[in-house]
C-alpha cells in the first residue's frame, strides 16, 4: 500500500516541469501570485524535482490569461508540449500548481504522459526525506489524505482507466473501490501509530524540560541553510546537502553559549510557499516543537533574489501555528550566506544588522558572524528570563510539577503548610503560568 518505495529501475527518471502563471493583468487580484517572479518559481520547482533525482529535460513558464477548467493550460499549448514529449519522451510532467483530478486526467490524455501537481511532488519529496518513524508516518498520512480527497472528487468511470506508476500518486485505477476502503483503514491505523509516537516524544520533551535548558528552534525557508548553520554551531554531522527539504525531522543537540548557559538547538523542517494544507496539518506535531521553543531563530538566505517573499512565507506558516509578530515568543533572524554577497551589499546589510538587536549577518559556510550570533542568542535568552515568587498550597502537586517542568526552581521553602518558590521562567512561560492561575479560586 505504501507509495514511497523508490522505483526499482535505477535509470534516472526524466521529467518536464511547467510553471503555469497568470498574465499580470489577470493576476492583479491575487497579490500572492505577484510576490514571486514566475521564473524564480519555475527554478524552485526544478530544484524540487532534482531533490527526488528526476532528470529535468525541459522546463518552462506557461503564461496564461486564465486557468482552463478542463486542462489548466490552453489546448494549443498542450499540443505543442505533446509534440515536444513525443520527440523527447519523459516519465512524468510536473505541473507546479494545484491541478484538479479532471485536469490531471485530461492533461495526461493530451500529453500522453503521467502528470503530477505541486502537492504530489512535495509529498514525494517529504516521503523520500523522512528519517524518523514519526516523519514517515506523517508523510504517509498526508499522502493517503491527498489520495482520498482525489478519489472522492474524481470518482468517474474514466478515472478507472488511468494508468501510471503507483509511486507518483493518483488512485490505483482498477482497484479504486478497494483502495477507498483500504485507505480509510490504513489512515485509522496510522493515526493510532502516530499518536503513540507523539506521546513518546512528548514524554521525551517533558523529560528534557526537567533539565532547564532553553530550546532554540531553527526555522526557515527550504535551502536557507538551517542544517549548515546547525552543523556549524554544533559541529555535528546532520545531513546537509544542496537538496531542498533535506531536513524533515527535528534534530536536537546541546550547545554551550559564551556565558556558559546550555541550550538545546533544534533543527526543524524547511518551509516552502503553498505548503499543502494536508502537510501543514500532518506536520503540526513536528512544528509544535517550534511553538514550545524559547527562541525562534529564523534563518534567511539573503543572497536569494526572493528572500523577502520567502520570509513572508515563513511568517505565514508561523502565523498558522499561532506565532505572530505580536506574540511573546522571542525571535532572532540570521541573515545567512553573507559570503555570497558582493562587498557593497554585504556592507550595507551589515550596517542594517548592526542597528537592529534581533538581526545578525552570518555565513554558515565560512563561520562569519557565528560568534556574534551565539552571543546574541545568549543576550536574548538572558533578557527573556524573569523570576517570579510564588506561594502555593503544599498539596498542590500539579502546580509544583508544572513549575518544575516549565521553569527552573531556584528556591523552595515550606511555611505553615504553604510552599514559597522562587522560579525563573521565560516571558512566554510566565504568561502561561499567570493564565493557568487566573481561573483558580484564590
Ligand atoms: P532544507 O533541509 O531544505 O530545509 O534546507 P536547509 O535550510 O537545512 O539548508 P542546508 O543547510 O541544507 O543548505 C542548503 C544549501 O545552501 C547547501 O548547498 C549549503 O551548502 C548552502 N549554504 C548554507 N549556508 C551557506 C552559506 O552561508 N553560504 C553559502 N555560500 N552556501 C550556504
Amino acid at each position: 500500500m505504501s507509495d514511497y518505495e523508490p522505483l526499482e529501475d535505477e535509470r534516472a527518471r526524466r521529467a518536464l516541469v511547467l510553471h503555469p502563471s497568470l498574465k499580470a493583468t489577470a493576476a492583479k487580484a491575487n497579490a500572492a501570485d505577484l510576490r514571486r517572479r514566475p521564473e524564480a518559481r519555475l527554478a524552485e520547482a526544478v530544484g524540487l524535482a532534482a531533490a527526488i533525482d528526476l532528470e529535468v529535460v525541459h522546463a518552462e513558464v506557461v503564461s496564461l490569461s486564465a486557468w482552463r477548467p478542463s486542462t489548466l493550460i490552453g489546448s494549443g499549448k498542450a499540443a505543442e508540449l505533446a509534440a515536444l514529449i513525443e520527440e523527447n519522451p519523459v516519465d512524468v510532467v510536473i505541473v507546479d500548481a494545484a491541478v484538479t483530478p479532471v485536469q490531471q486526467r485530461n492533461l495526461e490524455k493530451a500529453l500522453k504522459a503521467k502528470v503530477i501537481d505541486r502537492t504530489g511532488l512535495i509529498l514525494e519529496i517529504f516521503g523520500a526525506r523522512a528519517r524518523t518513524k514519526e516523519g514517515r508516518l506523517q508523510v504517509e498520512l498526508a499522502h493517503l489524505n491527498y489520495q482520498r480527497s482525489r478519489l472522492v472528487r474524481s470518482w468517474t468511470h474514466l478515472e478507472r482507466q488511468r494508468g501510471g506508476f503507483g509511486f507518483l500518486g493518483g488512485p490505483g485505477e482498477s482497484q479504486l473501490e478497494i483502495d477507498r476502503r483500504l485507505i480509510g483503514e490504513r489512515i485509522a491505523r496510522i493515526k493510532l501509530d502516530l499518536e503513540q509516537v507523539v506521546n513518546t516524544r512528548s514524554l521525551h520533551r517533558r523529560a528534557r524540560q526537567k533539565v532547564p535548558y532553553p530550546v532554540v528552534a531553527l526555522v526557515g525557508y527550504t535551502n536557507a541553510g538551517k542544517s549548515t548553520l546547525f552543523n556549524r554551531i554544533t559541529r555535528s554531522e546532520v545531513f546537509a546537502k544542496d537538496l531542498l527539504f533535506a531536513t524533515l525531522d527535528p534534530t536536537m543537540r546541546t550547545v554551550r553559549l559564551p556565558s556558559g548557559r546550555n541550550i538545546i538547538l533544534s533543527d526543524t523542517v524547511g518551509f516552502i510557499s503553498d505548503l499543502p494544507t494536508h502537510l501543514v496539518a500532518a506536520f503540526r506535531a513536528t512544528l509544535e516543537e517550534v511553538i514550545s521553543a524559547n527562541l525562534i531563530l529564523h534563518v534567511r538566505d539573503l543572497s536569494h533574489p526572493d528572500t523577502d517573499a520567502q520570509a513572508a512565507d515563513v511568517a505565514d506558516v508561523l502565523a498558522s501555528l499561532g506565532v505572530t509578530e505580536s506574540s511573546s515568543l522571542a525571535r532572532l533572524e540570521a541573515w545567512n550566506k553573507a559570503d555570497q554577497l558582493s562587498p557593497d551589499v554585504r556592507d550595507t546589510l551589515q550596517n542594517q544588522a548592526d542597528r537592529q538587536d534581533d538581526v545578525v549577518l552570518v555565513s554558515a559556510l565560512t563561520g562569519y558572524g557565528c560568534d556574534t550570533l551565539l552571543q546574541r542568542i545568549d543576550d536574548r535568552l538572558a533578557s527573556d528570563r524573569v523570576e517570579i515568587d510564588v506561594t502555593l498550597d503544599a498539596g498542590d502537586g500539579a502546580a509544583i510539577a508544572w513549575l518544575h517542568r516549565h521553569g527552573e526552581v531556584l528556591e523552595m521553602q515550606e511555611e505553615d503548610g504553604h510552599l514559597r518558590l522562587s522560579v525563573a521562567l521565560s516571558q512566554a512561560e510566565a504568561g502561561k503560568w499567570l493564565k493557568r492561575q487566573e481561573g483558580k479560586p484564590a
